[in-house]
């Protein structure tokens, strides 16, 4: 990859507190607000961490789920990177959000032209606003980033800022032949899959995961049961289980790497995992559920033997314990080993190139947007 960017002088000039609106919510959830807490604004807004910067799409009332935010700085950075920029290029942003990231890539660009698109008009007025105080002129569109936008089509490279389930064919139509797309994508089961995909004459794009990042979704690919509880509503009674008992140790299949390569074969099961505190420290229960079937593990800790319910048509856990299983008779491959490809048929993940099919769930092969 080529560093034709100085992104030293590119951060330097671009200062993250322009962008970052006055109330944000920093790692543990707390509200900060720059009118009543300066102090801790600025050094929230100076720390090496996401901000959310928006809840519930910005309704009243909500149960406090992020909507948007300003990435955090090392991985604004990482991605910038990553997607290879010289500054002739022109470039599509999906997700503006505070405008930051719009910012820097409009500072790197000399020769080309920067459009970013946010869905929620409220978001992107308030980026409006930081740029133009910033004197930086991108084209700024409020609207669906799913669908791209035409009329400043063929980009270079496209970055979005959201995650995505379904890569759309949008980007790849939209994208030149030897351009990127750099974008979060993540399966309802596991979101950490930073990817990079490079497009072909042949109007299909392919690459692999190049990083581990968790962004929120894009609004219409939000998993189901994101803004629900998970137990007592999507799982409606958990005492109606099948019950049994295993000794297999369910630690494994929630590492990292096997969580997202189960994620790959089992794309539409959600997972949520509670621990326990007090006299229950070190145990957990992770329920898993598709909408009609669902299971939940119960780990103790030095337990001989450990309780799996299960409920409705599907074994999920046996689902589980097999997606695992093909994982491991490739070799326990890391994230970074998998990689996707994208159609106008829709999209496929492998291992060890295309031809290293791995998405074997039934539901994968949906026709992207
Ligand atoms: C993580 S934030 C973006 C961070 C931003 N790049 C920055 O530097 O501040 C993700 C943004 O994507 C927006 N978004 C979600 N779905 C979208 C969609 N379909 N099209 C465009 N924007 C979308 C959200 O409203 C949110 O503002």
């Amino acid at each position: 990859m080529s560093a034709l960017v100085d992104w030293d002088g590119v951060f330097a000039d671009t200062p993250r507190r322009s962008y970052v609106p006055a109330a944000v919510w920093g790692n543990d959830d707390v509200r900060i607000d720059r009118d009543t807490d300066p102090e801790a604004w600025a050094e929230a807004v100076a720390a090496d961490i996401p901000l959310v910067t928006q809840m519930d799409d910005g309704m009243p009332g909500g149960s406090l789920i992020p909507t948007s935010s300003s990435s955090q700085p090392s991985l604004v950075r990482h991605m910038l990177e990553q997607l290879d920029v010289d500054p002739s290029h022109d470039i599509l942003e999906i997700g503006t959000g505070t405008g930051w990231s719009t910012a820097l890539l409009a500072t790197a660009l000399t020769a080309g032209r920067v459009t970013s698109i946010e869905v929620d008009p409220l978001v992107a007025i308030q980026a409006q606003k930081s740029l133009h105080d910033a004197d930086l002129k991108p084209s700024l569109i409020v609207g669906d980033g799913l669908l791209g936008y035409r009329e400043g089509a063929p980009y270079h490279r496209l970055i979005a800022t959201m995650a995505v389930r379904n890569v759309p064919y949008a980007w790849v139509e939209q994208v030149r032949p030897k351009g990127v797309i750099l974008t979060p994508w993540g399966t309802a089961f596991h979101n950490s899959g930073l990817l990079r995909l490079v497009v072909a004459a042949d109007g299909t794009a392919s690459g692999r995961f190049v990083g581990n990042v968790n962004f929120m979704w894009a609004r219409s690919q939000r998993p189901r049961f994101e803004t629900r509880r998970f137990v007592g509503d999507v799982i409606a009674d958990p005492s109606a289980g099948r019950v049994r008992h295993m000794t297999t140790d369910p630690r494994p299949r929630q590492e990292e790497h096997a969580d997202f390569a189960i994620g790959l074969r089992l794309p539409d099961v959600e997972q949520r995992t509670f621990f326990g505190s007090g006299a229950h420290a070190g145990e957990f229960t992770t329920w898993y559920a598709d909408g009609q079937s669902w299971a939940s593990v119960d780990y103790v800790p030095d337990a001989p033997s450990f309780e799996v319910n299960e409920g409705g048509p599907r074994d999920l856990w046996r689902e589980i314990e097999a997606a695992y299983q093909a994982w491991r008779a490739r070799g326990e491959p890391p994230r970074e080993e998998h990689g996707l490809t994208v159609t106008v048929d829709g999209q496929w993940t492998w291992h060890d190139g295309p031809l290293g099919r791995v998405d074997c769930g039934p539901s994968i092969l949906r026709k992207a947007l």
